[in-house]
């Protein structure tokens, strides 16, 4: 197998950085999700520098892997946040971010969430230790909200005013351009409900500009993983016709939010060149670049993916005629994609004798079994990875699901009553437990009472 950075056998033990995977399990449990700092750093460097030219600054996608002590890694990196709620806004608060460094996004900002964009607190995250530390500058409103609608910038209006704020926000453009990705997650096409139709934008402009709000600059993002560099380059073509437009009505444009997007390879575990990425769009860019625009984008899979591993104990073999079912703890509830968009992710035991497989997708190698790589969810989509040739494994043996690190943990569920995975991040030779694993009674306390509602007379009518 190529090496990824962070994950590599030694001696037929996979090891995350000096840790051997095996030790981690023994100690943490299993299901559990394992991330490599190093990885992350190199990930994230790698894009800081292939992007350098444009001199782009990067928010975080928070959803991709939430987890307050990996956005805080990625924070000390030089990251800013994007955050698409209410609870990833305390989130990354909580993480250290601060609030003039993050972007908030999302098509149902509902009133709540808008007010917290504004003056920077949602839940208030009252009895959180930390937060004393914090500075009160750090707090207040976000650098840009991202708006997807003309309903929406009335209420972002709206509660401008009343709390005394003007907002800077971009418009999210729909750019109707097809990324070639799977249905679920394409996102700028005319038939999404993402962004507002490109030819409305400069009226929207004239409509609101300078009136409540302050509208700064458009946002794109067409989908996630888009594996081709064009439909990148049509959708800042959209957007660049769309700011000289807007442009000679008189507004002016600051910042172009890019969104996030670039894929990793899942059956090699790379990432495809984040150069061929910048050399794609450097050209359409630097010149405006070069006259103050600010370009942001927010990644996340391309950071996270490949940082981390799904580690799951087989609970069960069964022979059957046409296969071999490896049943282990972790399923859909622990790691949906390959159940909701049919994902294709590596799996392998953490303990391998054999020579490491060369490649991912056809290993080549003798000695194997047909098998499904199932989880315990009453369901038959409950998959991790169907038909592949896997050495024959035991219960009790552990497996690796590989590049899990980016909508494994932000997309788990409680579904059949199991609790979360545990997080845990290796740094060098250390080991520390960044999320402990959830305990059903977590679950269970807020069924603890059947509440009387208090209904108005209204309701009671109706
Ligand atoms: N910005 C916006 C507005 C987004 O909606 C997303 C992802 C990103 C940035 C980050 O995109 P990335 O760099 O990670 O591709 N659950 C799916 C992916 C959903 C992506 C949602 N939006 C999956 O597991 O493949």
């Amino acid at each position: 197998m190529k090496d990824v950075p962070g994950f590599q056998y030694r001696n037929g033990a996979l090891h995350a950085d000096e840790v051997p995977v095996a030790a981690i399990a023994e100690a943490a449990g299993t299901p559990t999700y394992i991330y490599s700092a190093t990885a992350i750093r190199d990930a994230y460097q790698r894009l800081d520098k292939a992007f350098s030219p444009l001199g782009v600054k990067f928010r975080y996608a928070v959803k991709s892997s939430p987890n307050t002590h990996l956005c805080r890694l990625l924070h000390d990196l030089g990251a800013g946040m994007d955050v698409v709620s209410g609870g990833e806004l305390d989130r990354a608060w909580l993480a250290g971010a601060p609030t003039k460094d993050m972007v908030f996004a999302g098509v149902g900002k509902t009133d709540e969430e808008i007010k917290a964009a504004l003056d920077g607190r949602f839940h208030g995250l009252d009895g959180v230790p930390d937060l004393a530390s914090r500075k009160p500058e750090e707090r207040g409103p976000v650098g840009i909200l991202n708006a997807e609608s003309t309903s929406e910038l009335e209420r972002i209006a709206y509660w401008g005013k009343q709390l005394g704020v003007t907002p800077r926000v971009c418009l999210r453009v729909n750019p109707d351009v097809d990324p070639h990705t799977h249905e679920y997650t394409t996102t700028g096409k005319e038939e999404n409900k993402f962004g507002m139709d490109a030819p409305f934008i400069p009226d929207i402009f004239d409509q609101f500009d300078g009136k409540g709000v302050a509208l700064v600059g458009l946002h794109v993002h067409i989908g996630s993983p888009v594996p081709q560099v064009e439909p990148y380059q049509e959708s800042v073509e959209v957007l660049l016709r769309l700011v000289d437009e807007i442009e000679s009505r008189g507004h002016q444009i600051e910042v172009l939010d890019l969104g996030g997007g670039w894929p990793i390879n899942y059956t090699e575990g790379e990432v495809p060149p984040l150069e061929d990425y910048a050399a794609g769009l450097i050209p359409l860019l630097s010149d405006r670049v070069a006259n103050g625009l600010q370009i942001l984008m927010e990644p996340g899979r391309s950071i996270m993916a490949n940082s981390g591993i799904l580690v799951a104990r087989v609970q069960h073999v069964k022979k059957g005629r046409a296969k071999t079912f490896v049943i282990c703890d972790a399923g859909m509830h622990s790691m949906i994609r390959p159940a909701l968009y049919r994902a294709y992710h590596f799996v392998w035991p953490v303990s391998w004798s054999g020579e490491a497989p060369p490649f991912r997708a056809d290993t080549g190698l003798p000695g194997l079994e047909p098998c499904d790589l199932v989880g315990p969810i009453c369901e038959t989509g409950d998959f991790l990875a169907r038909n592949r040739s896997l050495p024959p494994m035991q219960r009790g043996d552990l497996v690796a699901m590989f590049s899990a690190g980016a909508y494994g943990m932000s997309m788990v569920s409680n579904y059949n009553d199991h609790g979360r995975p545990a997080e845990v991040l290796v740094e060098g030779n250390r080991a520390l437990m960044i999320n402990e694993r959830q305990a059903l009674a977590t679950v269970l306390a807020t069924e603890s009472t059947a509440r009387e509602l208090e209904l108005t007379a209204a309701k009671v009518e109706a």
